[in-house]
């Protein structure tokens, strides 16, 4: 797998790889496959993170339908909006460095739900737990995903503050709100990267 990655990355261009190679040894040995096992089983567990999220909420978070209603935006949280061709013809990099960006705001997000519930449900251990565990994997698939780029020449740039301070302000409504709207995005975001990592996995097939 990484024999045939790094010849296909012969192929994206040599020039790239002496323009912004990494320091030798610091590139981790990740595979494409590796990565996708890792989004499925992240996968497994987003449906009932966002329902165990919304039940300890109370109304009307908890009601059936709650997101038939068209309430899903909150500022800051990725959203997936792509038209598919647009998605289709994206570079491996651009895929790759998209996914990272989109995880790396997750991860802040994902700390200020759990410090956001720690004050509202601080007796939920279940919930809490699970919203740590979520973390946790978004760390390990960033990760991964840094060594993938890496060794495709092209290490992520980390982003700087993608949440402020002052986004962070929220009475306690708001405060369920946009831990559900993380929730629920979240589960979206973790289906297309599955299928991005699906299409990453049949191109680097050896
Ligand atoms: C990377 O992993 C592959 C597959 O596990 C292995 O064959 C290869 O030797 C590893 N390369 C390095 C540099 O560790
Ligand atoms: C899925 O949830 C179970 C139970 O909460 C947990 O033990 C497991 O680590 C989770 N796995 C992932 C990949 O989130
Ligand atoms: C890839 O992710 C898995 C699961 O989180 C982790 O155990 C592993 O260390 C990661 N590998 C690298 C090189 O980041």
């Amino acid at each position: 797998m990484c024999l045939s990655l790094a010849s296909s990355l012969l192929a994206v261009g040599v020039a790239l790889i002496h323009m912004v190679s990494p320091e030798p040894g610091s590139c981790a040995n990740v595979t494409i496959t590796q990565t996708y096992n890792l989004v499925r089983l992240m996968q497994a567990n987003t449906t009932i993170l966002l329902n165990t999220y919304l039940s300890h909420q109370g109304s009307p978070f908890s009601e059936p339908g709650f997101f038939n209603t068209g309430r899903l935006h909150y500022d800051g949280v990725p959203t997936i909006a792509i038209h598919f061709l647009e998605w289709r013809s994206m570079t491996d990099m651009e895929r790759l460095g998209q996914n990272y960006r989109v995880y790396s705001i997750f991860f802040e997000f994902l700390q200020l739900i759990w410090d956001d519930q720690l004050e509202i449900n601080p007796y939920e251990t279940e919930l809490l737990e699970m919203l740590k565990a979520t973390q946790l994997h978004i760390k390990g698939l960033l990760s991964n995903l840094t060594g993938i780029m890496c060794s495709l020449g092209s290490p992520p740039t980390p982003l700087t503050d993608p949440l402020m301070m002052k986004v962070t302000e929220a009475d306690t409504f708001e405060k369920k709100f946009r831990g559900s709207v993380v929730c629920y995005r979240y589960r979206q975001w973790v289906d297309r990267t599955v299928r991005d990592f699906s299409l990453l996995q049949n191109k680097y097939r050896s």
